[in-house]
């Protein structure tokens, strides 16, 4: 079940994917270092110095005071990032380019001036016994046994207020007990049944990414996630601890599945992500440590045009086959979704709820989440509020179950519905694959 490669044997060639990427991250933003004049010079002035500087591997670090591109390539660098390197020993692309084919200077200019290099026997299909790959397949039917198991979906809001509430230690107050009765099964169910990792859907809230850069679907690829100052300070919970080597692994399958994703190593978390971590395991105090480790999936639901809820299940069902694709270590995953209920946060309207609708998408989401995916973004913001379209993010969870690939439907282990929290109705629940 291992992921489609087949460009890992054209000869003569290093293709940078997701995990070379995640192997050279280090190696090439230490590349781009040399964007800086003043970081040129220090490098010039004591190369082994300000190698030293950056958590390069010894491979790393020998292929570059070695100026071994191939070596660096090999480790993970890619040419463009590694061009800065060349740049700043006054290397010209072609020079650079020339300096991996083993053949002189002139010799590889020559060549380029006579035509460049022939295709034929570097080629894969010149190699003897190659024969073409079968066009790739979506599975509609999921993989039995699968060491990477989709076993519960949550569903539940992020109001920032929650955060504070537990933060400031308001919880027991009525107005707030009313909401955190709803998640008293939850956090004894989490307790038996933590995950070894949530793949965590969320909206940023103008936080991570502002008005110089809109991503719709951002998968974090990296290692750890602070959490971030939105205005009032950084809530007191624990960073986030990534999973670089699943998420890189999702991100080639998902982008594969015609998902154009777009790939995050460091961001800030905000609410979105922590109040649904608070909400699920308690107080984790600023010093502690999740329970499990966080893939951070941040879908834009802030500037329209903003995905579909289609779209969004439909990413849901491509991360389920990369999940099936797993050929690591056994995990126990979880996906949440989180966001809404209804809300609007602006305008005259401001404070909108809609009990019936929101429950009629309840239903809808457990027991027909194809034809929830008819409904338009138009219903969401008309019937929820403007800040309801939220709950598109809910249909990728949805995507990810057993009943989607001909498996058994779920169970309907928890559901609450309360009104309000700060401005929001809250509805929560959890849904769990057949254990068969
Ligand atoms: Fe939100």
């Amino acid at each position: 079940m291992a992921l489609d490669k087949p460009y890992q044997d054209i000869p003569g060639t290093i293709i940078f994917d997701a995990e070379q990427a995640r192997k050279g991250y280090h190696l090439n933003q230490f590349s781009m270092s040399f964007m800086k004049p003043e970081n040129r010079e220090r490098y010039l002035a004591d190369r082994e110095a300000y190698v030293n500087e950056w958590p390069l591997t010894d491979a790393q670090k020998k292929a570059v005071l070695d100026m071994d591109l191939n070596a660096m390539m090999a480790e993970g660098g890619n040419i463009y990032f590694l061009s800065k390197i060349g740049a700043t020993h006054g290397l010209s692309f072609q020079q650079m380019a020339g300096s991996m084919t083993g053949m002189s200077e002139a010799a590889y200019r020559d060549m380029m001036v006579s035509g460049g290099r022939r295709p034929e026997g570097v080629r894969l299909k010149d190699l003897d016994g190659w024969t073409p790959p079968e066009p790739g397949e979506k599975a509609e039917t999921m993989r039995p046994n699968a060491p990477a198991r989709v076993t519960s979906t949550l569903y539940t809001p992020h109001v920032p207020a929650i955060g504070a509430a537990m933060d400031l230690g308001k919880t027991e107050e009525p107005y707030w007990q009313k909401v955190f009765s709803g998640y008293e099964w939850t956090r004894a169910w989490a307790k038996e049944n933590t995950p070894d990792v949530v793949i965590l859907v969320y909206n940023d809230h103008a936080t991570a990414f502002d008005s110089s850069l809109i991503p719709t679907f951002v998968l974090g690829t990296g290692a750890e996630y602070p959490v971030a100052d939105e205005g009032y300070g950084p809530r007191p919970v624990p960073g986030i601890k990534g999973y670089p080597e699943l998420a890189s692994h999702i991100a080639q399958s998902v982008i594969q599945d015609d998902f154009d994703l777009t790939l995050v190593n460091e961001m800030v978390v905000d609410h979105g992500l922590t109040v649904p971590l608070s909400l699920v395991f308690g107080d984790v105090g600023v010093d502690g440590e999740w329970p499990c480790r966080v893939i951070p999936l941040a879908v834009n639901v802030v500037q329209y045009p903003v995905p579909s809820g289609r779209r969004c299940y439909e990413l849901g069902k491509a991360i389920r086959r990369a999940l099936d694709k797993w050929d690591g270590p056994e995990l126990n995953v979880q996906v949440w979704s989180t966001g809404g209920m209804s809300h609007q946060l602006q305008g005259p309207r401001a404070g909108l709820i809609n009990a019936e609708w929101d429950n009629a998408f309840l239903d809808h989401l457990i027991a027909d989440p194809e034809g929830l995916t008819e409904w338009p973004h138009l219903e969401y913001v008309d019937e929820a509020g403007s800040e309801g379209i939220e709950l598109v993010d809910w249909l990728i969870a949805r995507g990810t179950m057993d009943d989607q690939f001909g498996g058994g439907a779920p169970t309907v282990d928890h559901r609450f519905y309360h009104v309000p929290a700060s401005n929001t109705a809250v509805g929560h629940m959890v849904l769990s694959n057949p254990t068969d």
